[in-house]
Formats: structure tokens, sequence, C-alpha cells
């Protein structure tokens, strides 16, 4: 990476950006406006990141239990998505991200699958910050995914148990290291499916504000909280 990451600075950064549909609410929007608006924010926090010198960013874009909602509102999100992707390539151009993906491509529509590839193929090059964008992602689903292609990958008539590496190989970013700090926004303290295999050591970091309203200060508050912490990764204090 051309990246200097000084111990105290996270290599990697997950957010599960969470609380669109309440921001709407309480505004008597419907649940689409919020994620419009969490779009919005969404660019906002990237060229924070980009500008913080934070190398990897993921972010929680749609999970594979979001499929339980409305047909209309994920719909509405694929849509979303696909128009964001197809007519944004200039953002990422200029903020000079590459754009990878996690999660399970076989589940998302053909027109989201075509967009996606054909943005991580125009940004390859670009080195400012990878965006991993999560979608359709569960990290149950990317362990079993992974556990498959490791088994499967292996000389019939192999006898040795697996290895984590293995896993770690078979994961859909294994060229990302594993997240430091992740961050969920909206009050609510669960990981939801984020990243389970990765995040055995990440720090874990929750606000309050609603995803729609979240900025460069917010993201820069979740960084200093970071910068404070102690990792010890099982070892003597
Ligand atoms: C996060 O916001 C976006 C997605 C999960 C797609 P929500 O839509 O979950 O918003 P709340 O939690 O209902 O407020
Ligand atoms: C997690 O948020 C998924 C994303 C942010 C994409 P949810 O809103 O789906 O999570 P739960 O249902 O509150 O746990
Ligand atoms: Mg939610």
């Amino acid at each position: 990476m051309p990246l200097d990451i000084s111990a105290a600075f996270p290599a990697h950064v997950g957010i599960i950006m969470d609380g669109n549909g309440r921001w709407a609410k309480r505004r008597g929007l419907p649940r689409t406006e919020g994620h419009r608006q969490g779009l919005e924010a969404a660019k906002r926090i990237v060229r924070a990141a980009r500008n913080s010198g934070i190398p990897f960013l993921s972010l929680f874009v749609f999970s594979t239990e979001n499929w339980r909602r409305a047909s209309e509102e994920t719909g509405f999100l694929m849509g979303l998505l696909e128009e964001h992707l197809s007519r944004e390539l200039d953002f990422y151009r200029e903020l000079k991200v590459r754009v990878v993906h996690s999660g399970d491509r076989a589940g998302l529509p053909a027109g989201v699958c075509r967009e996606i590839d054909r943005v991580m193929a125009d940004t390859a090059d670009n080195s400012g910050i990878v965006v991993n964008l999560a979608i359709n992602y569960g990290g149950r689903d990317e362990i079993l995914r992974a556990v498959d292609k490791a088994l499967r990958s292996r000389p019939v008539g192999t006898a040795a148990a697996l290895t984590e590496d293995d896993i770690d190989r078979a994961m859909d970013r294994p060229d990302i290291p594993p997240p430091d700090l992740i961050i969920r926004t909206s009050g609510e303290l669960r990981l939801s499916n984020f990243l389970l295999w990765e995040s055995a050591y990440a720090e874990l970091y929750f606000d309050g504000k609603l995803w729609p309203d979240w900025d460069a200060e917010d993201l820069a508050k979740a960084l200093a909280s970071y910068e404070e912490r102690k990792r010890l990764f099982g070892g003597k204090r």
C-alpha cells in the first residue's frame, strides 16, 4: 500500500450504516427517502475516510437478511445501487477509490452484478482507498461459502484438517486485512451478521446518530476513540 499505517491508526474500518428508515420516519417521509439520504452520507464518509488516510473501508450496504423486507423496499434499494454505480463513476475516479465487492453474487439482480463488475474493472488501478461494498453480504454465508470453497479446492483424498489460513484465503476479500474498527450507527448494539470471521479482534464503536446524519466529524470521533484503545489480541496487559 502507498499509505503509511501507524500502529494507532486503523488500516481497515467497517461501517454498519444503520438508521435510514428511522431517519425518514421522523420526518414523515417514506423509507426510500432515508435510503437516498443514506447514500449521500456514504459518499460523504468515503470522502472523509479517503482524506483521513484510511486504506480500507468496508460498507455494509445490504445484508443476506435484508431480503426479508417488503419487495418495494428491496427493489428500490437494488435500483438505487444500480443507478449509483452506473452514473457516479466520476465520484470514484476523483477520489481514486478502488471498489471491490463482498457478498453472494448469485442472489443479486443481473443489473447490479453487471454494474459492480464494471465499477470494479474501471477502478482497479486506483490507489487512494479501497472501498469494499458488502452487498447481499452475510458473515455466516461468507464463512459457509469459504469452507465449501476451501474443501473443494483440496486434492481428492486429502486427510489434513482445514486451517484458519485455508479459510482466510477462501473468504470474499482475502486481499483486505481484518477490520481494526467496526462502527455501527443508530444506537443498535449488534453486528447483524457483518464480517463475523474477520471481526474476531475488531474494536467496536457504537454511535446513536442515524446514518443519514453522519458526517466527517462523526468519523473523526470514531477514529479518536479507536486511537485511545489498547489492543491485546489475547496477550498480556
Ligand atoms: C440501514 O437502514 C440500511 C439497510 C439495512 C439497507 P435501515 O433501513 O435498517 O434503517 P432502520 O434500522 O429501519 O432505521
Ligand atoms: C444491518 O442493518 C444491515 C445493513 C446496515 C446493511 P439491519 O437494519 O438490517 O440490522 P437489524 O435487522 O436491525 O439487526
Ligand atoms: Mg436497520
